[in-house]
């Protein structure tokens, strides 16, 4: 399967920090933030990965990437989102040639985490499935409603609820057939009030089609597009690598 990485957007809740450079190019512990999502691709087996990126420092990229051969990548390319605010489901779509009417795996340039999902990319057939996990802030997310007599059943997904229907978080890791493109094309900006073209409801298509399917992703995951996650997210990598706070503070 070939995999794809959104990196676009221009990360405003991350400024200053991101005036200079892109989110994704940020530090987390000893890597840039979009090394993690790569990895998290080729542990899987994905060895052909489309970028997208966008805004004002795009072109520093491809100086951190060159080729991706030193991720055991075979092909890397990239694409160029020319609105950086138009959502996660706009830069989805520019992987449709890439795509090439096959399944793809997609991941935020900004999730990081040491989950192993080679089993549900190996035995991908149709549909969407998407990966969940249990967070203490789900307001933060896109978030599933579950049937009240089949807990198990994903009724909604709503996308920053103000009250969670429930305590998962949607994480930015994705497995769709080809259907997506068609489903983004139908996609409404003011789905959340965002002005962007949401993923979600890119996901309430697939429910609604009953071709929606979940896994809970087993093992630490973060988004780090805060102060806050960013932070953790390196005091995570950098305790899993040995690192141990000699000043004790
Ligand atoms: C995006 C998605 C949201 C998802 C999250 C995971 O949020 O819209 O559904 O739960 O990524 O990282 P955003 O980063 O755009 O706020």
């Amino acid at each position: 399967m070939k995999g794809v990485i959104l990196a676009g957007g221009l990360a405003t809740r991350l400024y200053p920090l991101t005036f200079a450079t892109n989110k994704h190019l940020l530090p987390v512990y000893d890597k840039p933030m979009i090394f993690y999502p790569i990895q998290t691709l080729v542990r899987a087996g994905i060895t052909e990965v489309l970028v997208v990126v966008s805004g004002p420092h795009a072109g520093h990229f491809i100086q951190v990437l060159k080729n991706g051969k030193e991720f055991g990548l075979k092909h890397m390319e990239f694409a160029y989102q020319e609105n950086p605010k138009g959502g996660i489901a706009d830069a989805l779509s520019l992987a449709e040639d890439f795509a090439d009417g096959k399944p793809i795996t997609v991941i935020l340039g900004d999730n990081t985490t040491d989950a192993d999902i080679s089993k549900p990319v190996k035995e991908f057939k149709k549909g969407a499935l998407i990966f969940l996990k249990k967070v203490p802030d789900p307001k933060r997310f896109g978030v599933p409603r579950f049937d009240k007599k089949d807990k198990t059943k994903i009724i909604e997904i709503i996308e920053k609820p103000k009250n969670p229907p429930s305590d998962y978080a949607v994480t930015g890791l994705y497995i769709y057939d080809n259907q997506v493109f068609d489903f983004i094309k139908k996609c409404d900006p003011n789905f959340a009030g965002r002005g962007e073209l949401e993923i979600t409801q890119v996901n309430n298509f697939y429910l609604k089609k009953n071709e929606l399917n979940w896994t809970e992703l087993n093992g630490y995951w973060l988004d780090a597009g805060t102060f806050d996650t960013l932070l953790l997210a390196n005091i995570y990598w950098a305790k899993k690598r040995g690192f141990k706070n000699p000043s004790n503070f």
